[in-house]
């Protein structure tokens, strides 16, 4: 019985920052943010959004369609929340959505954390869950906030975003094959200690960790699967930011792709890049935003297409798959809704960034209602004795 990816979509936070505004006021070459690096914003998230308010508008899309199609939500037993950016030690952020969602007492939920690859953690344990009980659907979430120092290196690589998707039976997106590779090595490339709201991170050692991590993990694909390069049309690679997809691309190309031209490497890429190009990083969500990215962006009808996918979390694990898009998946994207709300999102200059990013959740455990800021469907409305309060507009 085929399982994979019945339905997809994601949202960003409400505000972004032109790189080039970035680099006009921290002293930086804007050609290396948009040349060497391959972005040209990043999404900034408003006081009164977090990785559940992102999360929950990631969802609407999905239950909606759901609900078009007369589906029973209630087939969604399972919810599973990726993230690195925990708002709190021991609740789940997916309870929190659960609630907003409506979704019924009898579904469990549950978080996982392995930096940005936990997402495909969860795909591969939803996929598993369905293929036991294909009339059940699990919802998996991706959401993130990709924070670092303010003038480090790392500033330009922030972002943020959420992915919401179904994972069935019979799913008609895209089937996901069983056979995957994986890499799992302790390394110290980038990390976040409880007591941090930033990332630490060794940069240029990461990009080397992530490197070897790709080809490992291709390594061991190749152990458990008979496909080769040469029959994957596409691939969609953690995006950290773009030029990272594009190296990574090369650098597993090397030796498996000889007879490939460098415009058909690209070609193979460049579609899932033109999302995170806009979003910046989204640490759990960036690939599936890649993938989002290639569906909607690409023209020529991908039905019957070999996808290889490559998820990375630093620390680190990865994990190589692949799956095949299915005759009329067009009828399951969203690609109207993702534009027009990339393209509400509200300009930053530099002051408003930098005041936008110096606000932190209070900790005294009082009571404080924040400023009304995102447009979105979900808003985290304030902060009372400790409890975070959201409200659906
Ligand atoms: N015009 C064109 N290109 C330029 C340029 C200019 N004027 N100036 C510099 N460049 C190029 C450089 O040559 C370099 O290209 P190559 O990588 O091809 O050599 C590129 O721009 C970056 O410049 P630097 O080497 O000077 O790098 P940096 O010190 O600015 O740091 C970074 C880059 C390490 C990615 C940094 O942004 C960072 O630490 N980011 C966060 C960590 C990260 O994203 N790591 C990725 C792997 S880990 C991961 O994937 C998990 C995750 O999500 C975090």
């Amino acid at each position: 019985m085929p399982v994979g990816i019945d339905d997809i979509s994601f949202y960003t936070a409400n505000f972004s920052l032109d790189l080039q505004e970035l680099a006009a006021n921290n002293g930086s070459n804007a050609a290396k943010y948009t040349v060497g690096i391959g972005q040209e914003r990043m999404s900034v998230p408003g006081a009164d959004e977090d990785v559940v308010t992102m999360a929950a508008n990631a969802c609407v899309p999905l239950l909606e369609g759901m609900k078009t199609r007369g589906e029973d939500s209630n087939a969604i037993k399972t919810i599973l929340f990726a993230t690195e950016t925990g708002i709190d030690q021991s609740k789940a952020a997916g309870v929190y959505l659960h609630s907003l969602l409506k979704f019924s007492p009898r579904c469990r939920v549950v978080e996982l954390k392995q930096a940005c690859y936990s997402a495909t953690a969860a795909l591969q344990l939803a996929t598993a869950w369905v293929a036991r009980k294909p009339k059940e659907k699990v919802l998996v979430i991706a959401s993130d906030i990709a924070r670092y120092e303010r003038q480090t290196p790392g500033e330009a690589t922030q972002g943020c975003g959420a992915v919401a998707m179904i994972v069935s039976a019979n799913p008609r997106l895209i089937v996901l094959d069983s056979e995957t590779g994986i890499h799992t090595e302790d390394v110290m490339d980038f990390w976040r200690p409880n007591y941090r709201s930033t990332a630490l991170v060794d940069g240029k050692y990461s990009t080397k960790v992530y490197l070897r991590c790709v080809r490992s993990a291709w390594q061991d694909f190749q152990q458990q699967s008979d496909l080769k390069f040469a029959d994957f049309d596409y691939f969609c690679y953690h995006l950290p930011f773009s030029r990272m997809a594009q190296k990574a691309h090369n650098h597993l190309a090397n030796g498996n792709a000889h007879e490939l031209s460098t415009k058909t490497l690209e070609d193979q890429i460049s579609s899932s890049l033109i999302y995170n190009r806009i979003t910046g990083n989204s640490y759990t969500a960036a690939m599936y935003i890649g993938f989002i990215s290639l569906l909607d962006n690409t023209a020529a009808n991908l039905a019957g297409k070999r996808i290889g996918f490559f998820s990375y979390g630093s620390g680190s694990v990865g994990e190589f798959f692949t799956g095949t898009l299915v005759e009329d998946y067009q009828d399951m994207l969203h690609q109207q809704g993702h534009q027009s709300m990339l393209e509400s999102r509200q300009p930053l200059n530099y002051a408003d960034y930098q005041k936008m990013y110096a606000f932190e959740v209070p900790t005294d455990g009082g009571d404080h209602e924040f400023e009304h800021q995102t447009n979105g469907k979900f808003r985290l409305t304030g902060i009372s004795q400790h409890k975070r309060l959201y409200q659906v507009r």
